[in-house]
């Protein structure tokens, strides 16, 4: 978590574009901002707690002159959110300043060794201790690089960090393990940031730094080195070159196009990602290669975190009863609980919207090192997990700035649909032509995703909820897991528990807490008829009970009690039930922390990208 971007430029303020980078990597963390700016006098830091818009209007952040800086929106780990543990942070004489993004596990040894050695540390962060540490090693070292390399080798844990000094006004210098971070190449300057985004307005020319590189760059310079077990190796300037991507999207994706916020935004965006995905990955070879391994493997397993976790869900359904194929779901962060029984044969298929979660890193390692082979499902080009996979995969959705995932869970059911299908011909559960209809079925659900949304933003209240502080979301099959998906986003934005489990379970516990008027809300699809048994039981105990299902999807038993919400027609097509059902609970969701008076864009407590354990 935490966002950092360090900018160094040859002829123009950089405040401005330190402020525009903090705004869009905001979703990465809130509890404090912080702007270090090199002027003529040194190195100058305002940093406060809250958020990042009354920071930049308090310190009036876009006229503070000066040619090279970092600025820093933080998730807390070490030591609570205030203006102290706000980064950017110094070493004693103030002529160092560090932005970090991850979390040091020698963070305790560290500080043991440099308080001896006499320093004076005043925050709670392991990230200052990094400012005193490159101050430390300045009395071994020749130059200020070779004391920034002999401090980053003795960090441990996880870390993207830039840093300036006051001797060099016009570098920035970088480095990453297990934390992302991208170079934006400009005219006339250089960035480093955590996330495209940050850079996106200045230039689209972006280099994914690998794991282990560090380096710095200034207004006309970008150099890169890799720090290995023989030492440090420079990276050439061929290699560095051919490394430049040019990102496609622009400006636009990536702010709120005049949404109130990102979440709105994304959720409506939905037609577009879902036919994104399809159509850029339908005629893709890698979808067969996968497929083909999927098939032949010993074990399956589908892993990843929050939402991705839930569509990896679908996935196993979809495995299932599409291809004939078992697969085990995995919690990323529990991946201890397979590990053992991992082992050559094995694929496991995992699934990041970020590509950068540290707990589905973790997991990959983990059964990489059992000889696991990795399918990476990731909507980030260049993230870590498209890296660390043998195979990675595109959701193609665009960028995702909201906190709570929307569109790429669409996109990700999607893009593990088609693989889905695509493993069945291998397992020869479909033949050819079967495929090109199961397929071509897919190109239906831009349509109906478009019609949810449409009538979703019309029959939904604002405050649906009402006052009650816990909901159950049911469903059975597929619904099951898309209702999981549904509680996932009331509990993140709106703060009320909302609980989900196979509504069949209801009768073995959970009935007991229905009482007059508690909402029950069910994702009826049209692979669980016996769902209907299941909505009774809850409505005679006086439920307020609302069934959102498909409009050609007729219950077996018509149930007064229940008030029913049409989505649009899937033809029993149980591929095509999330698009119908999804956006109906994200709106719900989305409505709902409105009214309550919640900004979703930035849920307490919660980060979009979680680098840490
Ligand atoms: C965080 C976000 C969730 C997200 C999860 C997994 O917890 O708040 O919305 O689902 O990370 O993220 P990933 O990038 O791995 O899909």
């Amino acid at each position: 978590m935490c966002g950092i971007i360090g900018v160094c430029s040859i002829d123009r303020n950089i405040a401005p574009m330190i402020s525009l980078g903090l705004r869009r990597l905001e979703y990465r963390g809130y509890d404090s901002v912080g702007v270090a700016i090199v002027g003529e006098g040194g190195i100058q830091v305002w940093k406060a707690k809250g958020d990042v818009d009354s920071f930049l209007s308090r310190f009036k952040v876009d006229s503070i002159a000066g040619r090279t800086g970092l600025g820093h929106t933080r998730w807390a780990t070490h030591g609570p959110p205030n203006d102290v543990n706000a980064h950017p942070h110094m070493d004693c004489r103030g002529k160092i300043a560090v932005v970090h993004n991850g979390v040091l596990r020698n963070f305790v040894a560290l500080k043991n060794i440099l308080e001896l050695r006499g320093h004076s540390i005043v925050s709670e962060t392991d990230t200052e201790l990094i400012a005193h540490l490159i101050e430390d090693e300045k009395h071994f070292s020749s130059s200020f690089f070779e004391a920034f390399v002999r401090a980053v080798s003795r960090l441990e844990g996880s870390y993207a960090i830039a840093v300036v000094n006051e001797d060099e006004p016009h570098r920035v210098y970088f480095a990453r393990v297990k934390s992302p971070l991208i170079i934006g190449v400009g005219n006339g300057f250089n960035a480093v940031a955590s996330d495209i985004p940050a850079v996106i307005e200045y230039t689209r020319r972006i280099i994914v730094l690998d794991d282990g590189e560090l380096g710095w760059i200034t207004p006309g310079e970008v150099k890169v080195f890799k720090l290995t077990d023989e030492g440090l190796m420079e990276v050439s300037r061929e290699e560095i070159l051919s490394r430049v991507v040019f990102i496609e999207w622009g400006v636009e994706a990536a702010s709120k196009h005049g949404y109130p916020h990102f979440m709105l935004k994304e959720i409506v965006e939905q037609p577009d990602s879902v036919r994104s995905t399809y159509e850029g990955n339908v005629s893709d070879p890698v979808l067969e290669t996968i497929a083909s391994l999927l098939a032949s493997s010993d074990n399956i397993i589908v892993t990843g975190a929050g939402t991705s976790y839930h569509a990896g869900l679908t996935f196993t359904y979809y495995l299932a009863n599409i291809a004939g194929r078992h697969s085990i779901p995995i919690i990323a962060s529990e991946h201890r609980i397979l590990e053992g029984a991992v082992g050559r044969g094995d694929v496991v298929v995992a699934i990041s919207q970020s590509g950068e979660t540290f707990d589905t890193l973790e997991a990959v390692r983990a059964f990489r090192r059992r000889g696991a082979r990795v399918v990476g499902v990731t909507n980030v080009v260049g993230s870590a997990l498209s890296r660390e996979a043998d195979i990675a995969v595109y959701m193609r959705a665009g960028p995702e700035i909201g906190v709570a995932a929307t569109k790429t869970f669409t996109s990700q059911i999607m893009l593990l649909t088609l693989i889905s299908i695509y493993t069945a011909r291998e397992t020869g559960l479909l033949g050819g032509s079967e495929v090109k209809v199961e397929v071509a079925s897919l190109a239906e659900a831009p349509n109906i995703v478009r019609e949810s949304i449409g009538r979703s933003l019309e029959i939904i209240s604002d405050r649906e909820l009402g006052e009650h502080r816990s909901a159950y979301i049911l469903g059975r099959g597929l619904g099951a897991h898309v209702a999981k998906e549904a509680a996932l986003k009331i509990k993140e934005i709106a703060y009320v528990h909302a609980e989900s489990y196979p509504a069949g379970e209801s009768k073995h516990g959970p009935i007991a807490l229905i009482d007059e008027g508690f909402p029950v809300y069910f994702a009826a699809t049209t692979d669980s008829p016996e769902i209907t048994g299941n909505i009774m039981e809850m409505a005679a105990r006086g439920a307020r009970v609302v069934v959102v299902k498909p409009e050609d999807y007729k219950l077996p038993v018509g149930v007064k009690e229940a008030k029913t919400v049409e989505m649009p027609p899937t033809r029993g097509d149980i591929k095509l039930d999330p698009y119908a059902l999804t956006p109906y609970f994200q709106i719900l969701a989305y409505k709902e922390a409105v009214a309550r008076g919640y900004n979703p864009d930035k849920p307490r407590n919660l980060a979009k990208t979680v680098t840490v354990e």
